[in-house]
């Protein structure tokens, strides 16, 4: 029997050509694995197409579910927004294609695991370490990163070899998606200094010519997690389609991100991402209303470690773990309902309310139901400014400080003439 190999398939130009280059590169027989992450596309005909190029079996997996369930809430809970940009969508989508093609992987006995991942992005990164943590032993082929074909040579290759090339005219980008966004990059949008122009957007509208009414939607969050819309509650996975479709009509969740990748790139992505942006700022909105104010700092920096990580492909890590430890006992309280509005490509947060908010009109209130105690107010700030009266008085306000020069965190030059220098040779003319 010949080794085998399960592909992720796209059925896309890329891993289409893959299939065959496979089979004779390195002689092996090819599963193909297509997962919906909810791409919106024909799975059956992808199905199909791959039977056709040659593959020896084509698997289809709705992994929707999975994706939102295991992947997309974390991350919101987590407050897990890239560079303080980017909901993660094309990052988040990578652990899970590596975590199916080692259990397939398996099920088939195979040697190794393939994709369609070229040599200079993330998306490589995040599956190959993926892979690596769980099935060491795995091969890991890839072949855009080697066989070094331009397009037009790829296209060359398929017609060379039957390969049904895509018809529809393709748009001149790259583009990934799922349920949690579209990330679109390549073309005119190389140029970070250009707008980019209204063809690379399919969900949103342009918010100029977005509904001039405002649209409300309540969200309720239990532990963080959204489980019903305007009152209804619904899964995730429909709820987040159908926020992409309301939020998407407001022309909400266009972003433009020049972002650092992993491989030390600086490169111009745009995205869209209605429901993740729409979830992330309600959610934000309700942990300020149920998180104490200690809480609510460290957890800042916890996002940034968790978007990190999710961009670094570290999924599966013991840091993750820690991390989800504290995100699920820190996400306890977050509990309530939020209301947005929508308008005009923004998103507003309007109203909070929760059985766990810690805001307290008693306390709160300029009026006569007033709880709080001013007079107290006097001994805290005593206390509370004590140290910074006392230092201002000794180091501060002195003339001495006042003369200094604050310091510069230049490395000192060396003065070449103070430069004090004896040669071997010298006199040694005698
Ligand atoms: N820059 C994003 C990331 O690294 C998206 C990468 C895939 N984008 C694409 N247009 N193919 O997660």
């Amino acid at each position: 029997m010949r080794n085998r190999v399960v592909l992720a398939y796209s059925g896309g130009l890329d891993t289409s050509v893959s299939i065959r280059w496979i089979q004779e590169k390195y002689d092996m027989d090819v599963i193909t694995l297509t997962i919906d992450l909810g791409q919106g596309r024909e799975l059956e005909e992808i199905k199909h197409k791959a039977v056709t190029i040659g593959a020896i079996k084509a698997i289809v997996y709705d992994a929707k579910e999975m994706f939102v369930n295991h992947y997309v809430f974390p991350a919101l809970q987590g407050g897990a927004i890239y560079e303080g940009e980017y909901p993660l969508a094309t990052a988040l989508g990578r652990p899970l294609i590596a975590g199916l093609l080692v259990d397939i992987a398996r099920d088939e006995g195979a040697a190794a695991v393939a994709h369609g991942c070229t040599g200079k992005g993330n998306d490589q990164v995040r599956i190959d370490v993926a892979v690596k943590i769980l099935a060491p032993r795995l091969q890991v082929i890839a072949p855009v990163r080697e066989w070094r074909m331009t397009r037009d040579e790829e296209i060359k290759y398929a017609m060379a070899n039957d390969i049904p090339i895509p018809v529809t005219q393709a748009k001149p980008y790259s583009v990934d998606q799922n349920l949690w966004g579209r990330s679109i990059e390549a073309g005119v949008l190389e140029d970070p200094a250009v707008e980019p122009p209204e063809d690379v957007y399919e969900w949103t509208v342009a918010p100029d010519r977005a509904p001039a009414a405002p649209q409300y939607v309540d969200i309720r969050f239990e532990s963080g997690i959204p489980v019903a819309l305007d009152g209804a509650e619904m899964e995730g996975v429909e709820l987040i389609e159908r926020l992409n479709q309301i939020a998407g009509q407001h022309g909400v969740g266009r972003i433009d991100h020049v972002e650092n990748r992993l491989v030390g790139i600086k490169s111009r992505e745009i995205y869209e991402a209605p429901a993740a942006t729409v979830l992330h700022k309600a959610h934000q909105a309700l942990e300020d209303l149920t998180l104490s104010k200690q809480q609510a700092r460290f957890k800042t920096t916890v996002s940034r470690e968790y978007a990190d990580l999710i961009y670094n492909g570290l999924w599966f890590t013991s840091l993750h773990q820690d991390l989800r430890a504290f995100i699920a006992s820190n996400q306890m309280h977050v509990t309530g309902t939020i209301r947005m509005k929508l308008w005009k490509g923004n998103c507003f947060v309007v109203g909070r309310t929760s059985p766990k908010s810690l805001y307290s009109f008693a306390l709160a209130t300029y009026d006569s139901g007033d709880q709080f105690d001013h007079n107290a107010s006097v001994g805290f700030i005593t206390v509370h400014g004590l140290a910074a009266q006392t230092q201002a008085q000794a180091q501060l306000i002195g003339p001495a400080a006042a003369a200094k020069e604050l310091p510069v965190v230049v490395p000192p030059r060396v003065d070449r003439d103070a430069l004090e220098v004896e040669s071997a040779d010298e006199g040694d003319d005698a």
